[in-house]
C-alpha cells in the first residue's frame, strides 16, 4: 500500500468524515465488488441474517445502513405478508440504487434517508433490526459507537432481534493469516480495481483485519444493555452472525 493510500485510510479509521465521503462516492460497481470479493457467499450470509431477523414475525423490521438494499430485499422476499421492512442510510446515491432494486420486488420496501445516530423513528418501532456489513463502520474506533448503540437500542421494541453480520477474527492462528493476507491482497486489490476507489477498499481491508472478536462483541452489546447475545461463525470464523435481544 502506498504511504498515501495508507494516510488515507487511518484517516478514515480516526475521523468520520471522510467515511461518509466515501459512502457517497462508492456505488459504482457496488454489489458486483461484493460479489466478486466474497465469491458471491455475501448473498448467503444476508440471507441467514435475514431469516435470523424474521424469525419471530415482526410486525416492523429495519435494514440499518441498508447501502444498496440487498438485507432489505432478502427481508422483503422472506417477510410474512403483514410485515413493513423499511430500509435506511445516509448515502442518497446507495439509497437510489436500492430503490431500484426492490422495484421488481412485490412486497414494497421503504427507505428513508437518515443518520444511524439519530434514526426518524419512534421508540420501539421495530421488532427486528439487520445490520449487514456496517456494524464495523458503526462501532470500530468510533467515538460515537455508544450513541449508535443506544440509537438502536432506542428504536427496537422490548424483546426485539437485532442481527448483525460482520466481518470477525478467525480463531485459528493460521486462518488469522490467511484471512488477513486475503484482505490485503484480494479484497484491497479487486475492490480497488473494480471500485476505482482505491482507499475505500484498503479501508476495508485494514478495518476488517483489525475488527473485533465475536467475545468483545458480546461485551460491548451486553454493555449497552442487550441480554441474550450468540454468535454463528461462518467461513472458517473470518464471518460472524451475531443476535443479540
Ligand atoms: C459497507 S456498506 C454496507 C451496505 C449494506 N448494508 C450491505 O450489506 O451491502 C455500509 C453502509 O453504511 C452506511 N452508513 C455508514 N454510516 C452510516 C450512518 N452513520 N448512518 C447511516 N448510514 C450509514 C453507508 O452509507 C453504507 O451504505
Amino acid at each position: 500500500m502506498s504511504r498515501d493510500t495508507n494516510d488515507a485510510v487511518e484517516r478514515a479509521l480516526q475521523d468520520r468524515r471522510p467515511l461518509h465521503q466515501m459512502f457517497v462516492a462508492v456505488p459504482k460497481r457496488y454489489d458486483l465488488v461484493n460479489r466478486a470479493i466474497t465469491l458471491g457467499l455475501d448473498l448467503r450470509w444476508r440471507r441467514e441474517a435475514s431469516r435470523a431477523c424474521l424469525k419471530d414475525s415482526p410486525r416492523r423490521v429495519l435494514d440499518l445502513c441498508c447501502g444498496t438494499g440487498d438485507l432489505a430485499a432478502e427481508l422483503s422476499r422472506y417477510a410474512p405478508r403483514e410485515t413493513a421492512v423499511i430500509g435506511l442510510d445516509f448515502s442518497r446515491p446507495m439509497l437510489r440504487l436500492a430503490q431500484r432494486k426492490v422495484e421488481a420486488l412485490a412486497r414494497p420496501v421503504t427507505f428513508v434517508q437518515g443518520d444511524a445516530s439519530a434514526m426518524p423513528f419512534p421508540d420501539g418501532c421495530f421488532d427486528g433490526i439487520g445490520i449487514s456489513f456496517a456494524f464495523r463502520n458503526l462501532t470500530f474506533r468510533n467515538p460515537l459507537s455508544s450513541r449508535y448503540l443506544a440509537e438502536i437500542r432506542r428504536v427496537l421494541a422490548p424483546g426485539g432481534r437485532l442481527v448483525i453480520v460482520e466481518s470477525s477474527r478467525p480463531r485459528s492462528r493460521f486462518v488469522q493469516a490467511a484471512w488477513k493476507t486475503y484482505l490485503n491482497l484480494f479484497v484491497a486489490g479487486v475492490g480497488s480495481m473494480l471500485s476505482g476507489n482505491r482507499s475505500a477498499y484498503h479501508y476495508l481491508a485494514q478495518s476488517a483485519a483489525r475488527f473485533y472478536t465475536p467475545e468483545e462483541i458480546h461485551d460491548l452489546l451486553r454493555g449497552s444493555g442487550f441480554q441474550k447475545v450468540t454468535t454463528r461463525r461462518r467461513l472458517f470464523g473470518a464471518v460472524a452472525i451475531h443476535i443479540a435481544s
